[in-house]
């Protein structure tokens, strides 16, 4: 198969993560007899600085030509302290996913047998932890009416959402749950929320659609709880912008580590891959940022743009792999053991692959 995939790099450790993530495909497509076309783009800060414009429409255009887009990460501390900044690398994510019609971002929790004791939970509560957040990413609070009163003393972000953006969303979570284990728990705020109540509205309404799948309603703020006390009673969670953002996060880490975990962002247009970590600033140049995450977000690009599941069962055994080995980098050692760096991890994964 010919893949033609927009690689955007972005800030940070973005470029380093990237670059173990494209040899892994590499030796994937040499393995199966796929060629892969690679078209790099800016985005971010790097963006920022080379033309002013966090997504430029030369990405946009790369990113529309491509089958799919993996991106590595976006952000940088130079413009977190300055609210005046006028443009900020954030702005080209949120551009890219409107632009591109991203609507559903794609965010799963597992856990890996041989890192069970690095999760800041007891083991036993998150034993057989696999769940799935849809995250809706091109609406509500993120993108609605914004703005300051009062000569600028008082400042309103308004969320706003339509039933069919619902809708499109909540299909998704009807159809994943029905290719897992059929339960599906729609989170919202509808005790206080009137936008909250339109999606609870708009979910129960489809219900009859999917007979089998048994839908649960939650409330955030207990969901939030139930996911360190329960996380292994969720399976497929569907949920608007804002709360997905937070509670996606808090599900990140129950693997382990905030290196581990990938994503997909699909849409009306084509699809984009990403590890749910940031561009964690610090690290950048270090050769100490775990490329896991990435890694298996292109794992989930063969799967879900291509349907290559063999592809993706692979690179996740070879992480699998790395993992049980105990090659990977300091963020899952203790004691101070530096452990390997990022490019020794990809080169080891290549090798699995290839042996
Ligand atoms: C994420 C990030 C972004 C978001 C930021 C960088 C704009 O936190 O992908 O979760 O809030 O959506
Ligand atoms: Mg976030």
């Amino acid at each position: 198969m010919d893949l033609k995939i927009a690689l955007l790099a972005g800030d940070g450790i973005g470029p380093e993560v990237i670059d173990q993530a494209v040899k892994v495909s590499d030796a994937i497509a040499k393995k199966f007899n796929h060629t892969i076309e690679w078209t790099p783009a800016l985005t971010g800060a790097a963006a920022i600085d080379a033309v002013g414009d966090p997504y430029p429409e030369e990405t946009h255009q790369t990113c529309l030509d491509a089958d799919a887009v993996l991106f590595g990460a976006i952000g940088h501390p130079r413009f977190d302290n300055d609210p005046s900044a006028k443009v900020r690398p954030e702005q080209g994510l949120l551009k890219m996913r409107q632009k591109l019609g991203l609507f559903a971002n794609v965010r799963p929790t597992f856990t890996f047998p041989s890192l069970l004791d690095k999760s800041p939970l007891k083991q036993e509560r998150i034993e057989g932890t696999d769940l799935v957040f849809l995250r809706e990413l091109t609406g509500g609070i993120y993108f609605g009416k914004r703005g300051r009163l009062n000569e600028g003393h008082t400042a309103f972000d308004t969320c706003t959402y339509t039933r069919d953006e619902i809708q499109r969303l909540a299909k998704k979570g009807f159809e994943l749950a029905m290719t897992r284990s059929k339960k599906l728990c729609c989170v919202d705020k509808a005790n206080v929320l009137e936008s909250s109540r339109l999606w609870r509205e708009t979910v129960q309404a489809m219900e009859k659609e999917y007979p089998e799948v048994k839908v649960s309603y939650e409330f955030v703020d207990a969901v939030a709880m139930r996911l360190v006390q329960w996380p292994n009673s969720y399976d497929v969670l569907i949920t608007e912008n804002l709360f997905g953002d937070i509670l996606t996060d808090e599900a990140s880490v129950i693997s382990g580590s905030m290196g581990l975990m990938p994503s997909a962002s699909v849409g009306t247009e084509n699809a984009l891959y990403e590890p749910i970590h940031g561009s964690f600033p610090q690290a950048t140049g270090l050769g100490i940022a775990n490329p896991l995450a990435t890694v298996l977000s292109a794992a989930m690009m063969f799967e879900m743009s291509f349907g290559l599941t063999e592809e993706g069962a692979i690179i996740r055994k070879v992480v699998d792999q790395s993992l049980a080995d105990g090659v990977v980098t300091e963020d899952l050692k203790e004691n101070g053991d530096k452990g390997n760096s990022t490019s020794e991890v990809g080169d080891y994964l290549v090798s699995k692959i290839l042996e």
